[in-house]
Order: structure tokens, then sequence, then C-alpha cells
């Protein structure tokens, strides 16, 4: 009995091992890692142990748009195409996240999460770095797969991930609200009001000049209006500034 249960785990251990080779690996997203998709990234499993026959050759991450991964064959993946000829859209997929293979870990130890974040670089930062690991697009589906190239072109290559679908960028209340347009529309009422104060001053000043009960009597009650109105002017205006900042910071 003993026994049957040894050969069957030298069974499960020997299949797992030949399945841990590179052109059988899956790319993963870690299922317990809160994260593990944002709406500008994903995380993935390092894959373990599955370059080490050749730690000098160079392994690219690959990724590309959902819709055109099945048409990218050995000679997209052979000349790396960097961050920005995605971005800019020349291209569906690029290439990133360049080591040798021997960086990869290889290690028995499950206690320890290794981690590779995809998609981790402020778009302003890339600039210096051709082959950037840049922001990805929200709202768009990938699928990413390790590839080896050496000199003469792709060595070897592991399966595509799943279709990885990051998240929508989270809806902001007022976003609707205070949209560009209404930020302009803003900007004039603003003048406006300015204006009809500057008139009203006038006004009030012309009427002090002539002296006239009526229009002094005329003058307190525009002074109140005027203090009202431009109460609520300069609340509306804090308001909207408030919103502002928070669109921005989000
Ligand atoms: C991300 O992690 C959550 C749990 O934290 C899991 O439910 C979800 O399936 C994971 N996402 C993917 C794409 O695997
Ligand atoms: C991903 O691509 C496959 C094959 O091209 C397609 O069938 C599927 O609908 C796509 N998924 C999304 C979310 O676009
Ligand atoms: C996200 O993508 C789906 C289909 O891929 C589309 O129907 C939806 O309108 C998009 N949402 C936003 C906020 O772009």
């Amino acid at each position: 009995m003993d026994l049957h249960v040894t050969l069957g785990l030298l069974l499960v251990v020997s299949i797992a091992v030949n399945a841990s080779g590179v052109s059988d690996y899956i790319p993963k997203i870690p299922q317990n890692i809160s994260g593990n998709v944002t709406d500008t990234s994903f995380v993935l499993d390092l894959p373990n142990c599955i370059f080490n026959d050749f730690p000098s050759t160079n392994v690219w991450v690959v990724i590309a748009l959902n819709q055109s991964f099945s048409v990218l064959n050995d000679s997209d993946f052979g000349t790396p195409v960097p961050y920005s000829a995605y971005i800019n859209g020349s291209y569906t997929y690029y290439h990133t996240l360049l080591v040798s293979a021997g960086k990869y870990p290889c290690s028995n130890n499950d206690k320890v999460i290794k981690l590779i974040k995809i998609g981790s670089t402020s778009p302003s930062s890339c600039t210096e770095s051709q082959f950037c690991n840049g922001e990805l697009s929200n709202n768009q589906t990938y699928r990413v797969r390790f590839v080896l190239l050496d000199n003469i072109g792709v060595y070897d290559k592991t399966q595509w991930s799943e279709e990885i679908k990051l998240l929508k960028e989270k809806p902001f209340q007022g976003d609707a609200f205070w949209s560009s347009g209404r930020s302009g529309g803003m900007i004039v009422l603003t003048s406006i009001l300015c204006v009809l104060l500057a008139i009203l001053l006038v006004a009030l000043i012309a009427a002090l000049f002539t002296g006239s009960r009526d229009i002094c009597w005329k003058r307190s009650m525009d002074m109140k209006s005027n203090i009202t109105s431009k109460m609520d002017f300069m609340s509306r205006s804090t308001y909207r500034t408030h919103y502002d900042h928070m669109h921005l910071v989000s």
C-alpha cells in the first residue's frame, strides 16, 4: 500500500517535471494577490526553474493585444519591438524586461512568492528606457508569453497566457459634470460675473457722486446683493477647485 502511494507520487512528480519545460509553460496571474490586475498593469507568477538549462540566453516578456496575438509568429518575436512603438499604435505587441535566463530564480522554497509586474513604469519615465515596462492601456485585453532569443532568432518560447482583461479606469463621480467642456463654461461664467461685479461697483461709485437719496437707498440694496452674489461665487469656485484636484489625483 505504502509502496503504491510512493510510486503514484513519483509518477506525479515526473509528469510535473516534464511539463515544466519552456514550451509547455503557460504564464499565469496569481490568484491570491490583491492588485493582480489593475487598470494599467498586471502581475505574473515568475516561472520557476524553466530557464535554468540555458542561463546565458536572453529572455524577453512579449505582451500583445488579445485581438492580434494569434497572428504573431517567430519572425515577429525575433525582432524586439519597443514599448513606444506599441503606445503610438505602430505595433500591437512589444518586448520588455530583457534578462539573461540565469536571472530568473530557481528555488524550491514555496513560501517565497515570486512575481513580476507588467506595466510598472509611468509613461513619463519611459523616455529613458527603450524597452520600457510601461503602463498598459486600461480596459484592454492582453496576452503575454516569455520568449527566448539567441543571435539567430527565437530559441524557445512559452505558451501564451489566457486573456488578461485590465480593469476599466474607475469612473469618478464628478467626471461628466466637470469634463473639459464644463470647465471651459465655468471659466466664461466666472469672467462674466467679474465683469458684472465691476459694472456694479462703477454704478455704486457713480451713485455716491450724484448724492441722490433715491440712489443712496438703492445703493445699500445693491451692496447687499453684491455681497451675496460674491459669497455664492466664491463658494462655487472653491467647490470646483476641490473637485478638479480630486480628479487629477484620482
Ligand atoms: C486576481 O485575484 C483575485 C483574488 O484576489 C482572483 O479572484 C482573480 O481571479 C485574480 N485575477 C485573475 C485574472 O486571475
Ligand atoms: C481574444 O481573442 C480571441 C481570439 O482572437 C477572441 O476569440 C476573443 O473574443 C478575444 N477576447 C476579447 C475579450 O476580446
Ligand atoms: C471597455 O471595453 C468594452 C469592450 O471591450 C466596451 O464595451 C466598453 O465600452 C469599454 N469601456 C470603456 C470605459 O472604455
